[in-house]
């Protein structure tokens, strides 16, 4: 293994630059060269490359963002697209990838790898923490404490003036930022993706809610619910209980900024250096993971086609702690 290329693709996730980092440190220290790939696998496309050395990553640890840039690239999912990736690849005299990303970027890698046999890595980064083999992906401990952060201030207005707040939050197709910050900012209802809450559910649970003399609370709704938009749903609330005095809250893309905490640093550390240590060792078409503190390695096929779970446990909490009776 002589030079490998290092990428951040799909949306970015705080921490992805102390993954780029660490693999870039991982290569000064086994003497292999390393380039980086501007924009994920559009720079791989348009070939623009960034040759990077110990000095080029000082300082980035505590950044969030990335200093790659990142995209979603709609050419490399063409047969062609692909073709000139692999021109540029070549030209570069690239031996292996590290591809720094979540599912979109996982699923890129695996078609490209295998088309053209080229060993590639991945390392999960994404706020979502929906990777199947791994216990979490990168960015999303620090996402799930700024939402936290952003609840606690709205908890402050809302007990102020006794209203009912709807407060969305990322994670796609799942709630595992919904679940855990709700848990951990003491939400009284969660709606999530994976679980089948009807309409008529919240509004028991709300009435519940408000018949034990509770006249403020706050509704961890995860973008992905199936109860439809966030609005109209605030809307109806408001229409049948206007007393509940319903505001809404997007936290959008604030959730994806900020500075990576200590445990998303060190999750990124540890698998930036596990992904070049893959490369090293021959493997090809994998996700390393953490597992139980330990790394592992996950075919792209695998992390693709599992579904991660939530933890029922966590979900059936949300109802315990909220302060009412069976
Ligand atoms: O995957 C990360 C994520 O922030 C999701 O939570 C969200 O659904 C999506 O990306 C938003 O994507 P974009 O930044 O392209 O609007």
């Amino acid at each position: 293994l002589s030079k490998i290329g290092v990428l951040t693709s799909g949306g970015d996730a705080p921490g992805m630059n102390a993954a780029v980092r660490a693999v870039v440190r991982k290569c000064v220290y086994e003497n292999i060269k390393v380039t980086g790939i501007i924009k994920g696998y559009q720079g791989l496309v348009n070939g623009d490359f960034l040759p990077l050395n110990a000095g080029s990553v000082s300082g980035i640890l505590k950044d969030g963002g990335t200093m790659l840039k990142s995209a979603r690239c709609p050419e490399f999912r063409t047969p062609e697209g692909r073709a000139t990736a692999y021109e540029n690849f070549k030209k570069q005299k690239l031996d292996g990838l590290v591809v720094i990303g979540g599912d979109g970027t996982f699923t890129g890698a695996n078609i490209f790898g295998r088309e053209y046999n080229i060993p590639i890595i991945g390392v999960p980064g994404t706020i979502d923490n929906d990777l199947f083999g791994t216990d979490l992906t990168i960015g999303y401990d620090t996402a799930l404490n700024t939402v936290v952060d952003a609840v606690d201030k709205i908890r402050d207005t809302a007990t102020a003036h006794s209203r009912l707040f709807f407060i969305e939050v990322m994670g796609r197709d799942a709630g595992f930022i919904a679940l855990n910050a709700g848990v951990a900012s003491g939400a009284e209802v969660v709606l999530l993706p994976e679980k089948k809450t009807s309409y008529d559910d919240l509004k028991r649970f709300l009435e519940k809610q408000y018949s034990y003399s509770k006249d403020s609370s706050i509704v961890l709704v995860a973008e992905g619910k199936k109860m439809g938009n966030t609005f109209e749903i605030a809307q109806r609330v408001n229409e049948e209980h206007p007393e509940y005095d319903a505001r809404v809250t997007i936290l959008g893309h604030l959730q994806r900024g900020g500075s990576p905490t200590v445990a998303d640093r060190v999750l990124a550390s540890e698998l930036g250096v596990a992904a070049v240590e893959a490369l090293i060792d021959d493997q090809k078409s994998i996700m390393v993971g953490m597992v139980d503190g330990e790394i592992v390695h996950v075919p792209f096929n695998q992390a693709l086609k599992n579904k991660k779970g939530i933890n029922e446990r966590l979900f059936n909490l949300i109802n315990v702690l909220s302060g009412g009776k069976k």
